[in-house]
């Protein structure tokens, strides 16, 4: 990472760093990618809420896709328009609906047959009404892990492709709720286009169905889930926005008028942070050489929920310092706040500063208070 330290400098660890000027190329190259085109992006917010991150996506004009009422309160806050923000989420409740439907969002994703009834018995009783997209369930293996994966038969989002047809006859028989689109999302982390093209192919075969049954959808959208290197984020800090666009945009049979939606969040918002932490301490056990950082699962869960690696740098290690092999540890007392094992790092000691890489989505959100400790802090620049 290249990075002037003094910024730090007084900074509490641990703590989030994103990068200002990589956040606005990757929103400059995603509307390269998308000029001309009519495509509609809305930012995943769960990715990262962090409220000065949310008011930069939402100054380039993207749309957001919000998984909670407090999600579509936050978007409202930063500037995202009502119109474009979605609102997904297998388990909404009524109080959320509710709140939703009064700030008039763009679109509820229904996830369930049984959810049409409750959004259009709560938009009925408000005299409104509420625009909905049905997402679907297209048994879409993303070959992503099982716990990002979101589109096979055995996962409980979305309604199942072989009950749209009904699913369709439930929406249109309510009055108060306008079919709008379609919404599909196959898992986080893809990192080949395939299963996006088999997605495309799978989205022509329904929308096709449904034009032929005299349904048109204003909206398809294909979802989020675009993987990120983490592995070498300097060789590609910015995701294959050109490969996903062109997918899409070249398997998708696409009417005139009708907009493509996408919701993409790790891949606009992972590579600008970094968690940045500080070695309290370096423990020499038998066989094994510990740094122990001050961050923890509490601030990343990703490794000790998914296994996942993050690149692990020492900022302080001068260029020609002697590498050694560590065990990357936070003080969480669980055996799974492991932040990298067998890690070649140069000779680390009490005091350097550690930057776990692309730690820019679901670093943040997902950051706990376990063992009473404190949350994260962030620096913006
Ligand atoms: N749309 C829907 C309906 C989703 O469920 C998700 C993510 C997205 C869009 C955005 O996907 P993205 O572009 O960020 O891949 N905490 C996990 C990832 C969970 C993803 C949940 N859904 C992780 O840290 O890897």
């Amino acid at each position: 990472m290249v990075v002037d330290l003094k910024i730090f400098e007084g900074v509490k660890t641990p703590f989030y760093y994103y990068d200002k000027r990589l956040l606005e190329a990757t929103l400059a190259e995603i509307e390269r990618c998308i000029s001309g085109h009519p495509v509609k992006v809305l930012y995943a917010i769960k990715a990262n809420t962090n409220p000065e991150i949310l008011r930069i996506v939402a100054a380039h004009g993207f749309g957001a896709d919000c998984v909670s009422g407090n999600e579509v309160d936050a978007a409202i806050e930063a500037g995202f328009p009502a119109k474009y923000i979605y609102y997904a989420g297998v388990g909404k409740t009524d109080e959320e609906i509710a709140r939703a439907i009064d700030h008039n969002i763009g679109c509820f994703n229904i996830e369930s047959i049984e959810e049409i009834e409750i959004i259009a018995g709560i938009a009925a009783m408000k005299n409104k009404t509420a625009n909905v997209a049905l997402r679907i369930n297209p048994h879409i293996d993303a070959h992503t892990h099982h716990y990002i994966t979101t589109g096979l038969a055995e996962n409980k989002f979305g309604i199942d492709i072989t009950l749209l047809e009904k699913a369709v006859a439930a929406v249109t028989a309510h009055p108060s709720l306008r079919l709008i689109g379609l919404h599909f999302h196959i898992g986080s982390q893809i990192t080949t286009m395939e299963p996006y093209r088999i997605l495309c192919e799978r989205i022509n075969a329904i929308t096709k169905q449904l034009a032929h049954n005299g349904i048109e959808c204003k909206f398809i959208n294909v979802g989020g889930g675009l993987g990120i290197d983490y592995d070498r984020p300097d060789a590609n800090p910015i995701a294959d926005f050109k490969g996903f666009f062109d997918t899409i945009l070249g398997n998708l049979d696409v009417e005139p008028g009708q907009i493509v939606c996408c919701e993409l969040g790790r891949s606009i918002v992972a590579q600008c942070g970094s968690l940045i932490s500080k070695v309290v301490l370096v423990k020499k056990g038998l066989e094994r050489e510990f740094v122990i950082i001050d961050a923890g699962m509490s601030d990343l869960i990703r490794p000790a929920l998914y296994e996942a690696h993050h690149k692990i740098e020492n900022i302080s290690a001068a260029p020609t310092a002697e590498m050694a092999t560590y065990d990357v540890v936070g003080p969480v007392c669980e055996s799974a706040d492991v932040f990298g094992k067998d890690e070649i790092l140069p000779t680390t000691q009490r005091g350097d500063l550690i930057a776990i890489r692309s730690a820019g989505a679901y670093g943040e959100t997902m950051a706990s208070r376990y063992n009473m400790r404190d949350l994260p802090g962030t620096l913006l620049r």
